[in-house]
């Protein structure tokens, strides 16, 4: 597995043309549509990282096609080789997997999850722990299984420090099959998941200058 990453910073909102002209006119079209400036630049930085990564595993060529819940894969003949993308303000990675499919999430460390609002329609009654890190480790699994946030995180439950998958609802079990992988890097909460498996990470991290340049 691969676990592709790059840092954000506003200044690099100077490489924005350069990341622009690697993505798909949709890409650049969504893209132009947010409305905030950090937002713009993690999403035209996590889709050029990965036509980057992309072209690196398989070369050009390759377009996609979405799943019922809009996660995005690979056309045929690609279509066994599986990623994901996240991105937060200040960081964005990309996960390729050959093994199935995976899911990546990131977030910034420093942002607050309102637990008593969202409560027990997130969190099961067992699960301990830092509410941030198994969020970043729910939404991996969800996104792993292409449902994301459609699949109730409250039906995705970690236990033991570090957090292993102990329950997911049918038919994506048994929790005991799932790899999942979680971190801190760069002020982040980073998590990885995969339902058959995942191995060890390969990690590229490159700089918003070489994907623009
Ligand atoms: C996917 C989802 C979990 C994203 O969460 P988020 O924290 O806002 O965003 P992240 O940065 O972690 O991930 C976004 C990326 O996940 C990928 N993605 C989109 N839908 C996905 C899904 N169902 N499963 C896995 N990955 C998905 C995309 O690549 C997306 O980036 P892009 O829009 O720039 O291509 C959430 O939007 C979701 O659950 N979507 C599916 C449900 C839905 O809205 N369905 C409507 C029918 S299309």
């Amino acid at each position: 597995m691969q676990l592709h990453l790059c840092r954000v910073d506003t200044a690099d909102e100077v490489w924005l043309p350069g990341l622009l002209a690697r993505l798909t006119p949709e890409e650049r079209t969504r893209a132009e549509r947010f409305a905030v400036a950090p937002a713009r630049l993690s999403y035209a930085a996590a889709h050029a990282l990965l036509h980057h990564a992309l072209d690196e595993a398989i070369g050009p060529g390759w377009s996609m096609v979405r799943g019922e819940q809009g996660k995005p894969a690979l056309a045929p003949p690609f279509a066994d080789l599986h990623f994901n993308l996240t991105h937060a303000d200040g960081l964005v990675a990309v996960a390729i997997n050959r093994e199935g499919p995976i899911g990546v999430d990131v977030e910034a460390a420093t942002r607050a999850i309102d637990v008593a609002s969202i409560g027990r329609r997130v969190f099961a009654a067992e699960e301990r722990g830092d509410p941030l890190r198994l969020w970043t480790l729910k939404e991996a699994v969800a996104k792993a299984t292409g449902l994301g946030l459609s699949l109730p995180f409250n039906e995705i439950v970690f236990d033991g420090d570090p957090p292993r998958l102990a329950r997911i609802r049918d038919p994506h079990g048994p929790a005991a099959r799932w790899w999942v992988h979680g971190e801190t890097f760069a002020g982040h909460w980073l998590a990885l998941a995969a339902p058959r498996g995942g191995g060890a990470i390969e990690r590229v991290e490159l700089r918003v200058a070489e994907l623009a340049g």
